[in-house]
């Protein structure tokens, strides 16, 4: 019944990584209780629909594929009135998908890498996200998620970009998302990072960790949203 959307106007900016991500923690965390969370693809390239199809995809995962902006809002609301949790990745732009997903959204994650052009679009990306707020006269949730940092150092650029976010009040989520091969190899294999071979791919257990906490940061944010 949350509506998660990942929008970011830049493509390549971790929309699909970070939902993908999500979405198969949300799957294990969840894979004893019956739960089930709903994936759905806007993207005219279908790249999480493809993760989907892929063996070793959650059982408890439920694909909606080529949803358009003459779906989308049908889309949402079947898949809410029937899971816990619905993710909808979107293409990087700012088309009427991606609006009318913002509009039904519980939370919008708006990835950004440490460079300058991802720090311009997520700022545009919110700025999309305050409007359509003001236009339904409710605020929707949304925050930054800083995608493939490093593991080892916070350049002077990102600490800058994070700046600027703070200044004008916009909320960066505690975790990012390192960046690790097992977060692309999960776009290659399918399942989870927690299901690929270590034979094949390094640092499998630190992203599974990365993963964890920010899947929970994402919980975290949705109960303090409906709070307050
Ligand atoms: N945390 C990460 N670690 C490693 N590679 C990443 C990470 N996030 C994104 N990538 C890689 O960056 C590229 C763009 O990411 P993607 O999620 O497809 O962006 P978008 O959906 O915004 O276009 C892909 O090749 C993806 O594998
Ligand atoms: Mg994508």
């Amino acid at each position: 019944m949350a509506v998660i959307a990942f929008a970011q106007s830049k493509g390549g900016a971790g929309k699909t990584t970070a939902c993908v991500t999500l979405a198969g923690e949300l799957c294990r965390q969840a894979s004893e209780s019956g739960i089930q969370i709903t994936l759905i693809d806007t993207d005219p390239n279908q790249h999480s629909a493809g993760w989907a199809k892929k063996k070793g995809c959650p059982s408890n995962l439920i694909l909606i594929e080529k949803s358009t902006e003459d779906t989308v809002l049908d889309d949402i609301e079947t898949a809410s009135s029937q899971t816990q949790f619905v993710l909808v990745d979107l293409e990087g732009t700012a088309n009427f998908a991606v609006t009318q997903a913002i509009s039904r959204a519980d939370l919008v994650i708006v990835p950004c890498q440490g460079s300058e052009d991802d720090a311009t679009e997520a700022a545009r990306t919110i700025g999309l996200i305050r409007k359509q707020g003001r236009l339904l006269a409710r605020k929707i949730p949304c925050c930054i998620l800083l995608t493939r940092t490093s593991a080892a150092i916070q350049t002077r650029l990102l600490k800058l970009i994070k700046q600027d976010f703070l200044d004008s009040g916009v909320h960066i989520l505690n975790s990012s998302l390192i960046d690790r091969e097992a977060f692309r190899a999960v776009r290659s294999y399918g399942g989870t990072v927690n299901n690929l071979d270590p034979a094949l791919v390094s640092g499998i257990d630190k992203a599974a960790s990365n993963a964890k906490a920010y899947a929970n940061d994402v919980k975290r944010m949705l109960l303090e949203a409906n709070n307050g």
